[in-house]
């Protein structure tokens, strides 16, 4: 009742959706890609400051080459999806940030001028827009595998470069027979939350 948001939404966003491991063979396009994007882009980071990279692996050859740096137990599903996506953060945001932040474009310099503070403040949103990235997934009526089971500097040298630092591999497609694990249980509220 304190929700909003039509029940069947929730469901296929949060309740029933699911991380698959197995798919079918239905094709994932670039126009599902760019609707979920253009859906999960105002999902909100600091400054605005956007630093997720999507990576769409979709030639034999490259998929082959990403496989390579996957842990044994994610390679044959890499090797299967109808579509893998490589989410990076881009450390060198801030070169975007007097459009993205136009009402206060002094915070580039004043805030960012340091990589190291970049790289901190990219691994946060852009972690953050991967989570809204693997919700649009499943506004799209598809299901994301996310992995981190990677050799991410080996990734790193094979699809990107030193301003980029991947974050995780998603394969992403409509589930396929047996494509999920059994549900597992999840935190209570009264773990997770306390009031102050
Ligand atoms: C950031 C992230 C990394 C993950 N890495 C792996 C992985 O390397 N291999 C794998 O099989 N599952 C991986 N998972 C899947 C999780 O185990 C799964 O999402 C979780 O248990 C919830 O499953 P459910 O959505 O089916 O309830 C990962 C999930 C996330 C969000």
């Amino acid at each position: 009742m304190s929700l909003v948001l039509d029940a069947a939404a929730q469901d296929l966003l949060f309740r029933e959706a699911r991380t698959a491991n197995t798919f079918t063979d239905e094709p994932v396009t670039d126009e599902q890609v760019q609707a979920i994007y253009d859906l999960v882009k105002y999902g909100p980071t600091a400054f605005n400051q956007s630093p997720l990279r999507i990576t769409l692996v979709r030639s034999p050859e490259a998929r082959e080459r990403l496989v390579r740096h996957m842990g044994e137990g994610n390679r044959p599903k890499t090797a299967a999806a109808p579509l893998v996506a490589i989410l990076s953060a881009d450390n060198e945001f801030h070169e975007e940030l007097p459009e993205l932040f136009p009402h206060a474009p002094q915070v580039k310099d004043a805030f960012f001028s340091e990589r190291p503070v970049r790289e901190g403040a990219a691994a946060l949103n852009a972690s953050l827009q991967a989570a809204y990235f693997i919700v649009g997934v499943r506004a799209a009526g598809l299901a994301a595998g996310p992995m981190t089971g990677v050799d991410f500097e080996g990734l790193r040298k094979e699809f990107l470069d030193d301003d980029h630092t991947p974050l995780m591999v998603v394969n992403i497609g409509r589930p396929g027979p047996d494509a999920w694990f059994p549900r597992s249980p999840r935190l209570p509220y009264e773990q997770v939350v306390t009031t102050v």
